[in-house]
C-alpha cells in the first residue's frame, strides 16, 4: 500500500534543510521503490502569513491522513508582536498535542568524527548514546489554569500550571521503558520530586512501573543534578524519561555534547507509532536564506521516520550510514567545521549524503 509523507517546511531556515531531508528521502524512495507519496503543507509563521493561522484546519486533517509528517523549523522575530495565541510556536504546540503525539524521542548520538566540535572533553563524549524519552504533549507548556491577571495591587501577574496524571505518566514511562530494553537496559527517570507535586506522583509510577521491567535497572535523579551529570560524566546515561519542559532543556544541552545542535533528530509519537519527526533544532532566523545551515539533523530525522513510521529499517540504517560516510571524507557545514575540514553548504551536504546511500534494489 502507498505511504504517504506530509511535509511541513515551516519557517526560516525549515524550507532549506527540509529540502535536503526530502532529497533523500526520494533517493531511497525511488531506489527501493517504495512508492512514498509526499505532499506539502503549512505551519507556523508561513501558515500565518498565507491562512491566518499557524497551524491551519486542513493542516491537521492531512496529517491525520497520512502515515508520517515531516516538520522543518517555526518561528523568527517577524512574528514576534503577534498575539499569543498566533505565535508560529503555538502551530507546533497545537499540532503536537492534536496528533496526540506523546513521546518525544531525542536520540544524542557522538560522531567520532565530530569529536573536536564540542566543548566537552573527547575522553568524556567517547562512544556517547543516550535517548532522551520527552513527554511531549503535557506538563506545563499546556498545564491550565495559564495566562495573565491583574493582582489586588494592581500588579500583572503571569501563571501556568504543572500538571501529570497518572496516565500521561504512564505511557511515556512505557515508550522509555521498552526503549531501554532494546538498548542497554538503564533507565534514568527526571524530576524535581523534593519541591513539585505533580513530579512527587512522576516518581511514584515511573517506580511502581519497574516491577514489569525486572531487566531495566531504574535510578531516579533531581533535574538540576541531570543537567550538571550531562556535563560532567554523560557516558552513565543510556535512556533518560522527563517530563515536557525538562525534557525540552536536557535536550538542548545533550544536543551539545555532539558538537552542534545541528545534528539531532527527534520522533515524536503517539500510541499507534503515527509520528512527527523534526530536528531539535530552531528555524535560525540569523542564517536563514543563505545555504548554510545544517541540514543533518533533518535527514537523520527521515531515517528516524523510515524507522519507526514507515517499517523500512533498512532504509533508517542506509541513511544514518551515509551521515556517518559524508563526515568521514571530512565535508561540514559551518555549525560544525573545524581544523582541516571542508565547508560545504546546506544543499552541497544533502547531495553527499545521497551519494553515498547504499541502496540497491
Ligand atoms: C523544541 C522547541 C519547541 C519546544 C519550541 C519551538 C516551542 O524548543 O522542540 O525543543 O519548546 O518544544
Ligand atoms: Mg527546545
Amino acid at each position: 500500500m502507498t505511504k504517504s509523507v506530509y511535509v511541513l517546511p515551516g519557517d526560516n531556515i525549515g524550507p532549506e534543510i527540509i529540502s535536503e531531508g526530502i532529497k533523500v528521502l526520494e533517493a531511497v524512495n525511488e531506489r527501493l521503490d517504495l512508492g512514498i507519496e509526499v505532499r506539502y503543507g503549512l505551519i507556523g509563521g508561513h501558515a500565518l502569513d498565507v491562512s491566518g493561522d499557524p497551524c491551519p484546519p486542513e493542516t491537521l486533517i492531512e496529517a491525520r491522513n497520512s502515515d508520517a509528517v515531516l516538520l522543518g523549523a517555526v518561528g523568527g522575530p517577524r512574528w514576534d508582536d503577534c498575539e499569543r495565541e498566533m505565535r508560529p510556536e503555538k502551530g507546533l504546540l497545537r499540532i503536537r498535542h492534536a496528533l496526540n503525539l506523546f513521546a518525544n524521542l531525542r536520540p544524542v548520538i557522538m560522531y567520532p568524527q565530530l569529536i573536536t566540535a564540542s566543548s566537552l572533553k573527547p575522553s568524556l563524549i567517547n562512544d556517547l548514546d543516550i535517548l532522551i524519552v520527552r513527554e511531549l504533549v503535557g506538563g506545563i507548556y499546556f498545564g491550565e489554569p495559564r495566562g495573565f491577571r491583574i493582582l489586588e495591587s494592581g500588579e500583572k501577574e503571569g501563571f501556568n500550571t504543572l500538571k501529570y496524571s497518572e496516565l500521561e505518566i504512564r505511557r511515556v514511562g512505557k515508550i522509555a521503558f521498552e526503549a531501554a530494553m532494546k538498548r542497554g537496559k538503564r533507565l534514568c527517570s527526571v524530576d524535581k520530586s523534593n519541591v513539585l507535586e505533580a513530579t512527587i506522583l512522576w516518581r511514584q509510577v515511573i517506580s511502581d512501573m519497574s516491577a514489569e521491567y525486572p531487566d531495566v535497572s531504574l535510578s531516579h535523579m533531581y533535574v538540576d543534578n541531570a543537567a550538571m551529570q550531562l556535563v560532567r560524566e554523560p557516558s552513565q546515561f543510556d535512556v533518560i524519561v522527563t517530563g515536557n519542559m525538562f525534557g525540552d532543556i536536557l535536550s538542548d544541552i545533550s544536543a551539545m555534547l555532539t558538537g552542534s545542535i545541528g545534528m539531532l533528530p527527534s520522533a515524536s509519537l503517539n500510541e499507534k507509532a503515527f509520528g512527527m519527526y523534526e530536528p531539535c533544532h530552531g528555524s535560525a532566523p540569523d542564517i536563514a536564506g543563505q545555504n548554510v545551515a545544517n541540514p543533518l539533523a533533518t535527514i537523520l530525522s527521515v531515517a528516524l521516520l523510515f524507522r519507526y513510521s514507515l517499517g523500512v529499517p533498512d532504509a533508517a540504517f542506509v541513511i544514518e550510514d551515509a551521515v556517518g560516510k559524508v563526515l568521514d571524507r571530512g565535508f561540514r557545514t559551518l555549525d560544525i567545521l573545524t581544523d582541516d575540514t571542508t565547508l560545504v553548504s546546506t544543499s552541497e551536504m544533502g547531495s553527499a549524503v545521497i551519494e553515498e546511500l547504499k541502496v540497491t534494489k
